[in-house]
């Protein structure tokens, strides 16, 4: 449909509908009668008007989501189709590895091509849009959610904020198998103070707009089609209601004109956020900032008309939402095939097929992180090894978003290795309590795989954690292993970056495994037999105690800098009980083989305002076998008008080095890379001297510097 007819149709359309255009509500007020029950009973809706709403949340397969939609053609006025959307975080029906793993790969691309799997996948069964990608930044794993988005680094986030967008949209969500993305949650839901889910956000200004926006601002740059408003509060004011959040910084400065979502009862939460006296001010606030969709509230469904027709919320705004609202519909090509992708055939043909079964194993191949290695892995599979721990026979590892996946279809670390490594002299004792007689033949192993860490019920929303550590059953059963046989290999799953170093103590290797996804098992156990050399990366800083949190390796420096992490130094900035770094840092991952770095080199030592320089370096695979190398380039503003971060990533690349093979890197280093928020809230770049690394970590010393100049 052209636009000109769009506006017509708009036009053509009662108040009422152009209401019902922004409300969301979930699948329960459709098809056979379901059980509505609490505050939904209360929306007061059904029949034709609940058949005109604007969008439908939760739902999926093709032939019940075309008898929906088939009921919204008849009863709709217009006969405007509905949208289905839905949570496609990591996966429809085949799970990938969740995005804090994907975060691990240290490789966005690999996230466009989960991302494509995953559109393909979900419209298939009919969905139009998913609520993916989460970008919020984390920096605190006692938020469950820090599994849903990749990590601690604004750079790396916004890379693969990116990558997703163009993974689910391609360069059309109208295209065939492609979807609409949404970022959220829009802003800083990742800064929930203390950890804890729903709690404020409490960042300076700088903060906000140097570390926790730039991955939204890259999805839109990206063309995402929707963003999700977050439950948060910043700067006091829920994000729903809040017009700098929304209307300042998402429609003016970042230049969003897609669809604004509030999420799931947001708008209604802004009263007990004691914000809005009641429903009527919530709707009035929430449709000055923009927001276009209500997502399961009623307070546009049952509050709006008043506010418009007694003139306190102006009918041009209700006008330009359905309108966003109507073009995204137009550019999904609903008008012209209101089931889009959606069909028995195309279910048959993409739903668990190979091609996306194949994805998740060698998506996890890239996410899986080798933290610690004293020589013992790769296992030999000459060798005698018993596994232990419950988690190596769970199935609850795809992860607690993975809302369609289907628990059957998930491989098990057992089920892998019995199935890859059938011939191997392996004892499966996977169980947390285990007997004397079991102690025994442990102890008679020449190695021993402990699976610890969190199931899927352990992170994700409403997950928050005040300690960050492995169960008790869990620790008991690695210290009684550990008390008869020394090579422990500890296999980690779990959404969050745990504090490990009791683990650490008593492992000769440790592997975060994640939650892996539906075939992510064959990719562990490829990485304990050696098939498969590991190459992720920590996207966050594994901290050593809990009471370290929130941490991140880009922190300011302190006044008081500690001298060295040997010791606690008094009236200094560190802690009496436990380093200031974490037991894993950010960047940090083993390989099967050895990479030996140059010295950095620089095209020039001085840098013109404006001009580009080039950083490189050489890496040589040193080791015997072929490997991929995620290359870091770290920056640091040595002095500026304010207090800049110690190092901050500003590049990335990861190549493929074969052993005995040498490769030559290069960076091009510009202006955009070095600006911050000056003194007076300018984004600019102060001349002056930059520190730049480039190495396998963030804590590379491999060094070199260079002026820039006016
Ligand atoms: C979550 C969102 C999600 C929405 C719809 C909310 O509770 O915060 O991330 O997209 O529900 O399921």
């Amino acid at each position: 449909m052209t636009d000109e007819k769009l506006i017509e149709l708009l036009k053509s359309m009662s108040l009422s509908e152009k209401i019902s255009q922004l409300v969301q509500l979930h699948g329960g007020y459709f098809g056979e009668a379901r059980q509505l029950t609490g505050p939904e009973q209360q929306f007061n809706i059904s029949g034709k008007r609940a058949y005109s709403i604007g969008s439908i949340l939760g739902e999926c397969g093709f032939e019940h989501l075309k008898s929906i939609q088939d009921g919204f053609i008849e009863n709709q006025p217009h006969h405007i189709p509905a949208i289905f959307m839905a949570d496609v975080i990591h996966g429809f029906r085949t799970i990938f590895p969740v995005p804090i793993a994907q975060g691990a790969s240290f490789n966005p691309g690999l996230t466009q091509k989960i991302g494509s799997a995953a559109a393909r996948e979900c419209s298939s069964a009919g969905l139009h849009a998913t609520f993916s990608p989460m970008v919020d930044l984390a920096r605190d794993s006692r938020w469950g959610r820090c599994m849903e988005g990749t990590g601690e680094d604004p750079w790396l986030n916004s890379r693969f904020a990116e990558s997703a967008v163009k993974g689910f949209q391609g360069d059309s969500c109208g295209e065939s198998g492609k979807i609409a993305a949404c970022a959220k949650h829009f802003a800083a839901y990742g800064s929930a103070l203390a950890g804890r889910d729903y709690s404020s956000s409490e960042l300076c200004e700088r903060t906000l707009m140097e570390d926790y926006l730039p991955s939204y601002e890259a999805a839109v740059k990206a063309g995402v089609e929707l963003v999700m408003t977050a439950f948060n509060t910043v700067d006091r004011i829920p994000c729903s209601i809040n017009k700098k959040v929304m209307r300042k910084i998402l429609r003016e400065k970042m230049g969003f004109e897609g669809v604004l979502i509030s999420d799931y009862n947001a708008i209604g939460e802004t009263l007990a956020h004691g914000a809005c006296a009641d429903k009527s001010e919530a709707a009035r606030r929430a449709m000055n900032c923009t927001v276009d969709i209500d997502m399961m509230s009623d307070c546009y469904l049952n509050h709006l008309e008043d506010e418009i027709n007694s003139g306190r919320v102006d009918a041009k705004l209700l006008d330009e939402a359905c309108l966003r609202i109507l073009r995204l519909k137009n550019k999904l090509g609903l008008f012209e095939n209101p089931y889009k992708d959606g069909s028995i055939e195309n279910e048959k043909e993409y739903i668990y097929c190979d091609e996306f079964l194949k994805l998740s194993r060698t998506a996890a191949e890239e996410t899986t992180i080798l933290l610690k290695n004293n020589g013992i892995l790769p296992l030999d599979t000459n060798k005698r090894i018993a596994i232990v721990g419950s988690l190596a026979a769970s199935r609850k590892i795809t992860g607690s978003w993975a809302i369609f996946a289907q628990e059957e279809h998930t491989v098990t670390l057992e089920s892998a290795l019995k199935e890859l490594y059938a011939d191997a002299d392996i004892t499966y004792i996977c169980k947390d309590v285990i007997t004397a007689e079991e102690l025994l033949k442990i102890s008679q192993c020449d190695a021993v795989i402990v699976a610890v860490g969190e199931d899927q019920s352990r992170s994700g929303e409403g997950k928050s954690v005040a300690e960050t550590v492995i169960s008790e059953e869990q620790s008991a059963l690695l210290g009684l292993v550990a008390s008869c046989n020394k090579n422990i290999v500890s296999i980690v799953f779990g959404g969050r970056p745990l504090c490990l170093s009791d683990v650490d103590e008593v492992s000769s290797a440790v592997i975060e495994a994640w939650l892996p996804g539906t075939c992510g098992a064959y990719a562990v156990a490829d990485i304990l037999f050696g098939r498969v050399n590991p190459s992720a990366r920590v996207p966050m800083s594994f901290p050593y105690s809990t009471g370290q949190l929130p941490l991140c390796y880009s922190e300011l420096p302190s006044g008081r800098p500690k001298p060295n992490e040997e010791r606690y130094y008094p009236f200094m900035s560190n802690y009496m009980d436990v380093p200031n770094k974490p037991l894993y840092p950010f960047g940090h991952g083993l390989s099967y083989t050895r990479f030996e770095y140059s010295d950095v080199s620089l095209s020039s030592d001085v840098m013109k305002k404006g001009e580009t320089i080039t950083a490189e370096v050489t890496i040589k695979n040193t080791g015997d076998m072929d490997g991929f190398e995620p290359v870091q380039l770290y920056i640091h503003d040595v002095k500026a008008s304010v207090s800049r971060p110690v190092r901050q990533l500003k590049g990335l690349q990861k190549p493929f080095i074969k052993a005995d093979e040498s490769l030559t890197v290069s960076f091009t280093i510009d202006e955009e890379m070095l600006k911050f928020y000056d003194e007076d809230m300018d984004f600019t770049a102060e001349t002056g001297e930059f520190e730049v690394f480039i190495g396998g970590t963030s804590e590379a010393m491999n060094r070199t510097s260079f002026w820039l100049e006016d």
